[in-house]
């Protein structure tokens, strides 16, 4: 068989070890993969190389995306639709495996609905898919951002400061929630549930009570205030998503004019996404990439590899892609033990 391989959407660390595995155990039975270069875009302009042993050596701990990718979106553009129908029959693809979050996964379950044998596989540093318990990328992320909420305790200390930290995380707060819990924050914004300014201030100025000198504040970027959103502006990508950014320094803002407290803001941005996967995502895009390749062997076409309660199987696409997984109320009011 020849078996298509793409990544669509931000990068994740461990894209390459999903990549990996898949192509390894696909060879074992005796398929060939063709790399597609930047998501669907690729296929649209039927822009692939062979992904073979070569290709796949030496990256297990790269970072990044060895074949590139985009946010094209098929289902857009007039006309785009056919130009992926015919781009994935001239490319002669058997099957073709997406690499990717809500929008490249829905995407492939529109193809797949079409009768195109696709295989997901999920990825986002969000850890906002459905029908998975967890996705690569998310570990990493989340343990650069404690890193980065470590050492800016130390200089928050020094100077008596209040530190409000960004976070990835557009309509979850995954992100937010474990970096913060594991980075000991004394407040935490999501997007799950609009935080009022007044509480965050409140929450600074009780530690200062308890005789703190110093605060560190997390909010994921897509968190949203009990007056409203916060945006950059108003464009937006090929899958309707506005470009969010601007929450820890409104954050910051508040708190040092409310409570007279100096305030700093720092988001994390695109480090979060740069660079080696940890360990664990390592092992899990390989997990995911090895059952992928299985999928194929088996025409378990229209599914995506997933992982519940420990078990790697297949869950239909449309589950992953229907509703995102957000961080559930009653896990937001554990993590707020932490913020009394
Ligand atoms: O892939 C998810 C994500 O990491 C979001 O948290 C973030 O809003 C988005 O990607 C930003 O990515 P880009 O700048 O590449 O559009």
């Amino acid at each position: 068989m020849t078996i298509g391989v793409l990544t669509g959407g931000g990068d994740a660390p461990g894209l390459n070890a999903v990549i990996r595995a898949l192509v390894k155990r696909g060879t074992a039975f005796g398929d060939r993969f063709l790399g597609i270069r930047k998501g669907w875009k690729g296929v649209l302009e039927r822009d692939a190389f062979a992904l073979d042993a070569a290709a796949i050596s030496g990256i297990l701990h790269r970072g990044g995306t060895i074949l590139g990718t985009s946010r094209t979106n098929p289902y857009k553009k007039d006309g785009d639709r056919a130009r992926l129908e015919e781009g994935f029959r001239a490319l002669g693809l058997d099957a073709l495996v997406a690499i990717g979050g809500e929008d490249t996964l829905g995407v492939a379950a529109r193809l797949s609905e079409s009768g195109f044998p696709v295989v997901g596989v999920p990825k986002t540093i969000d850890n906002d898919l459905s029908g998975t318990d967890v996705t690569f990328g998310f570990d990493t992320a989340v343990s650069i951002a404690v890193e980065a909420i470590d050492r800016l305790h130390t200089t928050a200390e020094s100077h008596d400061r209040v530190l409000v930290v960004e976070v990835m995380g557009r309509h979850a707060g995954w992100i937010a929630l474990h970096a913060g819990v594991a980075g000991g924050a004394d407040f935490i914004l999501v997007p799950e549930r609009p935080a009022d300014l007044d509480a965050v201030c409140a929450a600074v100025l009780r530690r200062r009570e308890r005789g703190k000198s110093f605060s560190i504040v997390v909010a994921a970027e897509g968190a949203t205030l009990t007056e409203g959103a916060v945006t950059k502006d108003a464009e937006k990508d090929a899958f309707g998503h506005v470009k969010l950014g601007g929450i820890a320094e409104r954050v910051a803002k508040a708190v040092e004019s409310r409570t007279g407290l100096e305030t700093r803001s720092v988001v994390l941005g695109h480090v979060q996404r740069g660079g080696t996967p940890t360990a664990f995502d390592r092992m899990l895009a390989s997990r995911y990439g090895l059952l992928a390749a299985e999928m194929v062997r088996d025409g378990k076409f229209g599914w995506m590899a997933a992982c519940r309660g420990g078990r790697f199987e297949p869950v239909p696409l449309r589950e992953a892609v229907e509703k995102l997984k957000t961080v559930p109320p009653e896990l937001l009011d554990l993590a707020a033990t932490f913020f009394p």
